[in-house]
């Protein structure tokens, strides 16, 4: 067993970044800059667009957890053949309401996007699909799968396992993986319920950023190997462990460890891939993962009609609640992520810690791929001008930032 993910980062180490790499770059840029690394460690461009699509939106939406950060894992797999980056799913068996998919060992957005399709479409013709899949990798984030069937006006769900790294309550060592939970719930003109949570404190992946940045992280998120709870990060690379939501038993961490065995019995126990402690450690590449996901959604419109609109007035009820502290305002899930969208979208460009665009300089040497050019001026939001003739034609009716990265997929240059 090797810790390869440790060779690759050392390798890296040979390449000195300049000064001046910059920190925005624009969204069609990261875009092609993960399809770029992707397609050099051996994936398809389909697979590698499909999947540069989910890590990107991580970015965009302020989950830099789950974006650029997680590269280096990526080509990892890739390049040591535990991912196989040009495969396709299949269906094992299935049922009106139901299928049990094989991932084949392919990348996890690329077997996501298929159950979640998949489920979409049963949940059409009979109420309710669920859909889940063995033989997967590293999906990114939940909530991809889940909005992806509240855009179509279905409730979606989406779920999955990973390696164990958290804690179980009263034991010693990790008992299941972040395990996280993603529902999204249409309201009214596409503003969306959208809660997307690890079933730990945090993802591990906010662990490692704050890794990256060289900061502390909130004394409660992880334990060290000694079984203290520390605020120094760097243990996240070593055999430090994350505490499940709730924390310790006293503050009711045994209801985050519950929700990461529902999760579990979702994912590994119905699909009957790996789960809990056999799945392989995230950072040794001797045998594929063989994750697990799944993926549930709901016709609304068989139950109760007019369920957007109750939707919209639970959400708004809720943000107009008055605040504790009235720089704060109440939020609904999904509020944070629009935000940070907005801001993504103003600024014409994704804003990364410099660390961080040394690190992807450094893997853009490595992989003999371009590095990222950083956004020049302001403005450059006025690429996604071109997006409505372009995005419509192809039947893409979703958001101006989907729309750029479409362009990107048919190779279409947007035009500023
Ligand atoms: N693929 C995997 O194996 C894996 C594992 C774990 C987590 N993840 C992903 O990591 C990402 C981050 O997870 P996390 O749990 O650290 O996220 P988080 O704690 O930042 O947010 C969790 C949820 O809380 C909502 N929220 C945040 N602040 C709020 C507020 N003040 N009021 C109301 N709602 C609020 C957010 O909208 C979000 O839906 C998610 O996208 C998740 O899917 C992936």
């Amino acid at each position: 067993m090797g810790h390869f993910i440790m060779d690759f980062l050392s390798e890296k180490k040979q390449f000195t970044p300049p000064e001046g790499l910059g920190t925005k770059f624009a969204v069609h840029e990261v875009t092609r800059f993960i399809v770029d690394c992707l397609m050099a460690a051996g994936a398809s461009r389909e697979v590698a667009a499909a999947h540069a699509e989910v890590m990107v939106a991580a970015d965009v939406r302020g989950h830099y957890s789950h974006g650029l950060q997680r590269i280096d894992l990526y080509v990892t797999e890739l390049r040591h053949g535990v991912t196989d980056g040009r495969v396709t799913p299949t269906i094992v068996r299935e049922s009106a309401s139901s299928a049990l998919v094989d991932g084949n060992n392919g990348f996890g957005s690329v077997v996501g996007n298929f159950c979640m399709d998949l489920a979409i479409e049963k949940a059409w013709k009979t109420g309710i699909a669920c859909v889940c899949a063995k033989g997967s990798n590293h999906y990114g984030i939940a909530g991809w799968y889940s909005i992806r069937a509240a855009k179509q006006g279905l409730i979606g769900f989406s779920f999955t396992n990973a390696f164990p790294g958290v804690l179980g309550t009263r034991a010693k060592k990790a008992a299941f993986g972040t395990n996280p939970i993603a529902v999204a719930a249409p309201g009214k003109n596409n503003h969306n319920f959208e809660l997307d949570m690890a079933t730990s404190v945090v993802a591990s992946g906010k662990v490692e950023v704050a890794h990256l940045k060289e900061e502390s992280i909130p004394l409660g998120w992880l334990m060290d190997e000694n079984g203290k709870l520390t605020s120094d990060p760097s243990g996240i690379t070593g055999d430090a462990i994350l505490m499940p939501l709730g924390g310790t038993e006293e503050h009711s961490g045994y209801k985050g460890t519950g929700l990461g065995m529902m999760v579990e019995i979702l994912c590994g126990i119905l699909s009957g891939g790996d789960y809990a402690h056999n799945i392989r450690d995230w950072k040794t590449f001797n045998r594929p993962a063989n994750l697990s996901h799944c993926f549930i959604a709901i016709n609304p419109a068989l139950y109760a009609p007019g369920f957007e609109d109750r939707m919209s007035d639970l959400m708004d009820s809720c943000r107009s609640m008055e605040p504790a502290d009235p720089s704060k305002p109440v939020l609904v899930a999904g509020d944070p992520e629009r935000a940070h969208s907005k801001v993504v979208m103003d600024e014409g460009g994704i804003t990364y810690h410099p660390n961080q665009a040394k690190q992807c300089w450094q893997t853009a040497k490595l992989l003999s791929v371009a590095p990222m050019t950083p956004c020049v001026r302001k403005g450059q939001a006025s690429v996604y001008k071109v997006w409505t003739k372009k995005s419509e034609v192809q039947g893409c009716k979703q958001d101006k930032k989907h729309c750029v990265q479409y362009l990107f997929l048919l190779k279409v240059e947007p035009s500023h």
